[in-house]
C-alpha cells in the first residue's frame, strides 16, 4: 500500500490515479505531517509518496525524520522544480529517491519501483548477515560442547567461519560492482550521449532524460558504497592507513561527522587477518556512531609500540549504560558490540569497551602481533 501525501487535490488525485493505473494499492491522500504519522501508527503503509511543502507545521522532510526506524518505510519525496534549495535538501534527506514536478508516470513508475528494491536489498542484506551469522556462531558452540573442547577450538572455528564470511563478502562486493554498479555507469554514458543529441526544441524530453540519468547516477554511487562496505578494495591493495583513511573520508561525507585520523606510521604490513579485522572494528564502531551516539566528533588512533598494536575509536555523543543496554527481544538484540569482541579475540587480541550516560564511548582493540 502507498501512502500519498499531497496537498494541491488535482496532483493528489492525479497521483492515485497513475498509482492505481501502474498496479498499486493506493491510501490517502493526505495533506500534513501529523496525518502521515497519525495513518502510519495506525496502519503502516509499504512506500510513502510524500510532497516536501505540506500544510501545518511540519514539512515533509520533518515528516519523514519522525517516521519510526523500524521497520524502515521508504520515502519518495516530490518537489517543485522551481524550487532548487527544496529540491537540495529532499535530495539529502532522501535516500529512497525523489521526483521533481512535473513528471511522466514512467518516472513515477520508476522511481516507486527503485525505492522497493533498495529498501528490499537492504532488509536481505542485514538479515542474510545477521542470520549466517548467529547461525554458524551456534553451529560452532555446539560443535565445541559436543566435543567437550576448550576455549582454543572455539576460537579456531571462529576465525575459519569469519573467514568464510569475509570470502562470501569479497564474492558479493564483486558480483555488485560488475552487474550492477558497472552496467548503470554504462547506462548513464550512453544516455547523457543521447540527451546530447537531442535538439534544443525538445527541452522537455531531454529535463526528462536528465532526471533519469541523475536517478541512475545516485543509484550507482549508493551500490558502489554497499561494494566497499563489503570489501574495502583499498585495504588489500595499499594497507591498513589507506582503507581507515578511506573509511573516514566517506563517513564523514555521509554523516557530516568529522573523523580525527591519526595513524601512527606502521614501517611494514600487517598480517592480512589482523588489518582486515581491525578495520572491521571500525566499520562496526562507526555504524554505532551513526546509529546511536549523535556525535560532534570522532577520533580514530592507531598506535604500534614493539608486538602492540593498539586501534581507539572515540566519540563524544550520548554514550551508554554498559550493564543495562536497553533490553530488546532476542531476535532484536544487537550484535556488533559481541561480533567486534569475538573478531578480536579470534585474531588473539582483546576488545575494550569505556562508556557512560552522557559521556561517550570509546572502543579499544589491541592486538598483539606474533601472539
Ligand atoms: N558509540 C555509541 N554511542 C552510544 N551508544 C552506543 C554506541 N555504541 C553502542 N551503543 C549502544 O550499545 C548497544 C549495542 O550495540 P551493538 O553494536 O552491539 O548493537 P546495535 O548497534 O544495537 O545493533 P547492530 O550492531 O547489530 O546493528 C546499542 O544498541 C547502543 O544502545
Ligand atoms: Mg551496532
Amino acid at each position: 500500500m502507498i501512502l500519498v501525501v499531497e496537498n494541491e487535490r488535482l496532483v493528489a488525485a492525479d497521483l492515485k490515479m497513475q498509482l492505481e493505473r501502474l498496479g498499486y494499492g493506493v491510501s490517502g491522500p493526505v495533506a500534513t505531517g501529523e496525518a502521515v504519522l497519525a495513518q502510519v501508527a495506525a496502519h503502516a503503509p509499504d512506500l510513502i509518496l510524500m510532497d516536501v511543502m505540506l500544510d501545518g507545521a511540519m514539512d515533509g522532510i520533518a515528516a519523514a525524520r519522525a517516521l519510526p526506524k523500524h521497520p524502515v518505510i521508504p520515502v519518495v519525496f516530490l518537489t517543485a522544480h522551481s524550487d532548487r534549495p527544496t529540491v537540495q535538501r529532499a535530495g539529502e534527506g532522501a535516500p529512497y529517491g525523489y521526483i521533481i514536478k512535473p513528471f511522466t508516470p514512467a518516472e513515477l513508475g520508476i522511481a516507486v519501483e527503485m525505492a522497493f528494491h533498495r529498501v528490499a536489498a537492504e532488509e536481505q542484506l542485514r538479515q542474510a548477515e545477521a542470520r549466517s551469522y548467529e547461525a554458524q556462531r551456534l553451529d560452532a558452540l555446539a560443535a565445541v560442547t559436543a566435543a567437550g573442547q576448550d576455549e582454543e577450538r572455539l576460537r579456531a572455528l571462529t576465525r575459519n567461519l569469519m573467514e568464510e564470511q569475509e570470502a562470501e563478502r569479497g564474492r558479493l562486493a564483486l558480483e555488485l560492482h560488475d552487474n550492477v554498479t558497472q552496467p548503470l555507469s554504462a547506462i548513464a554514458f550512453r544516455g547523457e550521449a543521447q540527451a546530447r543529441k537531442l535538439r534544443a526544441r525538445d527541452a522537455p524530453a531531454k529535463s526528462e532524460q536528465r532526471a533519469l540519468l541523475q536517478l541512475i547516477g545516485e543509484t550507482a554511487v549508493v551500490a558502489e558504497r554497499i561494494s566497499r562496505k563489503l570489501r574495502p578494495g583499498v585495504l588489500d591493495l595499499l594497507g591498513l592507513d589507506a582503507a581507515l583513511h578511506e573509511i573516514s573520508t566517506e563517513f564523514t561525507k555521509r554523516t557530516g561527522v568529522p573523523i580525527k585520523l591519526d595513524c601512527a606510521p606502521l614501517g611494514e604490513r600487517l598480517p592480512a587477518n589482523i588489518e582486515l579485522t581491525l578495520c572491521r572494528s571500525v566499520q562496526e564502531a562507526l555504524e554505532n556512531v551513526e546509529a546511536h551516539a549523535h556525535a560532534q566528533h570522532v577520533n580514530l588512533r592507531l598506535t604500534k609500540q614493539g608486538k602492540n598494536v593498539e586501534l581507539a575509536i572515540g566519540d563524544d555523543g550520548v554514550g551508554f549504560d554498559q550493564d543495562h543496554l536497553p533490553t530488546k527481544s532476542e531476535a532484536a538484540r544487537g550484535l556488533g558490540l559481541f561480533g567486534m569482541r569475538e573478531r578480536v579475540a579470534a585474531a588473539g587480541g582483546a576488545l575494550s569497551v569505556k562508556s557512560a550516560p552522557g559521556q561517550g564511548t570509546t572502543i579499544c582493540a589491541r592486538i598483539l602481533l606474533g601472539g
